[in-house]
C-alpha cells in the first residue's frame, strides 16, 4: 500500500501524534509507504511531497502544530479562478497513492471526498479541531489542550482581578460551539460563562458584578467568541477569502465590557487569548486520543473501509460515514449535565429573566 497524508484546515495541538501513530501503524501493521502531503491541498496542487518513515515521525509526538504545514483556503476545485481537481487526480495517480489519510476539519473532509468522486484516490478522515464541535464525535483531540491553557489563563487574570478589585472578562476560541468556555470556566472557577447556545442579557451580568463588588470581590467572566448579546449579532473580526467557513470570529469581549463599565463601578477589563489556546504542546490526554485516532485511521485503511471518519462514542473508537456529519456543528445542548451543575453552584450563564 502507498497511502497519502495531508493536514488541512487550522492547526491544533495533537496533529503531529496522529502523524505519528499513522505512519508507525501503517508501517509495522502492513509495510505500507506513507508519502506526506505538505501545507494540505497546497501540496498537492503544487506537487510538494515527502516520504515519511520510522525516523522522520520520531520525537514529534509531544510537539505542536503540524510537520507537514497547512493551508485553510487551497481548494484544488477554485484555485486562483481555476479549477485544477483533474491535475491533482492525475499527480494522485502519478505518486502511486491508494488512498488518502485527511486529518482536518469539515471542510477539508468534504474536498477530500469531493476529490474521491472527481476519480481521485479514496480517503479515511481523522477530525481535528480545538473546538469539540465535530457531530458524531464527543472528543476531538486538542479541545483538552485548550481547555487547560484557557483554565491556567483564567487563574493567571483572577489574581490580578482580585488584586485591583475588578471585572475580568476573559475570551475563548469555539467557534459556534461553546465548550471550550463551559469547560475552562468550570475548570478554571469563572463566576459567569456566556456562551454561543445561550444569548446573554447584560443587564444580568452587571447585576452579578454589582453584587460582587459590593462584596469586594472581582468578578471572573469566561465568555466564547460566539456568544451574542439578546437582540445582538456575532462579533465578526475579519473574513478570509478562500476559506471553507471564511468568517473569524473575535472581539465580543470587547463588546461586552463596553456594554458593562456604564453599568458597574468596578472597573472592567477585557482580554482575548486568540491563537494561544491553539499552540503548544498537548496535554497527555490529547497525546494518547491522537494516537488513537492515528492507529483506528490505519485500521480503516487496511480494511479497506474508506469514505469514513474516526471518532469517539460513549469512549469507544469507532467511525462514521463522512456524509453523516459533514456541514454539521455539534453545539452544546441545553439540557447538557455540565450547564445544569454550573446553574446549580451558582454560576450566572447570562440568561434573561
Ligand atoms: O476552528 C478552530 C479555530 O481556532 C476557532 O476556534 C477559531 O474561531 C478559528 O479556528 C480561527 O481561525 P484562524 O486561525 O483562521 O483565524
Amino acid at each position: 500500500m502507498r497511502i497519502g497524508m495531508l493536514t488541512g484546515g487550522g492547526d491544533c495541538p495533537g496533529l503531529n501524534a496522529v502523524i505519528r501513530a499513522v505512519t508507525k501503524s501503517l508501517i509495522r501493521q502492513c509495510g505500507a509507504e506513507v508519502i506526506g502531503i505538505e501545507d494540505g491541498f497546497l501540496g498537492l496542487i503544487e506537487r510538494r511531497v515527502r516520504p515519511l518513515g520510522w525516523d522522520e515521525v520520531g520525537g514529534i509526538l509531544a510537539t505542536g502544530g503540524t510537520i507537514l504545514g497547512t493551508s485553510n483556503t487551497a481548494s484544488p476545485f477554485a484555485w486562483r479562478g481555476r479549477d485544477v481537481s483533474a491535475e491533482v487526480v492525475a499527480y494522485q495517480r502519478e505518486l502511486g497513492l491508494d488512498a488518502l489519510v485527511t486529518i482536518g476539519g469539515d471542510g477539508t473532509m468534504t474536498m477530500a471526498a469531493r476529490l474521491g468522486e472527481a476519480g481521485g484516490v479514496p480517503m479515511v478522515g481523522v477530525p481535528k479541531t480545538i473546538d469539540n464541535d465535530i457531530a458524531g464525535c464527543e472528543r476531538s483531540f486538542g479541545f483538552d489542550t485548550a481547555v487547560a491553557t484557557v483554565t491556567e489563563a483564567l487563574e493567571r487574570v483572577e489574581t490580578t482581578g482580585q488584586s485591583h478589585g475588578r471585572v475580568m472578562i476573559v475570551e475563548t476560541m469555539g467557534r459556534y460551539a461553546g465548550w471550550i468556555a463551559l469547560e475552562a470556566g468550570l475548570a478554571g472557577a469563572a463566576d459567569v460563562i456566556l456562551l454561543p447556545e445561550i444569548d446573554f442579557d447584560v443587564e444580568r451580568v452587571a447585576a452579578v458584578c454589582r453584587e460582587r463588588h459590593a462584596r469586594r470581590r472581582a468578578t471572573l467572566i469566561c465568555i466564547a467568541e460566539g456568544a451574542k448579546p439578546v437582540g445582538g449579532a456575532l462579533t465578526v473580526e475579519r473574513t478570509v477569502a478562500g476559506s471553507p467557513d471564511p468568517i473569524r470570529l473575535g472581539g465580543v469581549a470587547h463588546l461586552l465590557r463596553e456594554q458593562l463599565q456604564p453599568r458597574v463601578d468596578a472597573e472592567v477589563r477585557a482580554t482575548v487569548l486568540g491563537h494561544v489556546q491553539r499552540g503548544g504542546s498537548p496535554t497527555p490526554f490529547d497525546r494518547v486520543l491522537a494516537t488513537q485516532y492515528g492507529n483506528e485511521a490505519a485500521h480503516l485503511l487496511r480494511r479497506g473501509q474508506f469514505g469514513r471518519m474516526v471518532t469517539l462514542q460513549d469512549g469507544r473508537l469507532a467511525s462514521v460515514p463522512l456524509a453523516s456529519v459533514a456541514g454539521q456543528n455539534r453545539r452544546v445542548p441545553l439540557d447538557h449535565p455540565l450547564l445544569v451543575c454550573a446553574r446549580e453552584i451558582g454560576v450566572c450563564l447570562g440568561e434573561a429573566g
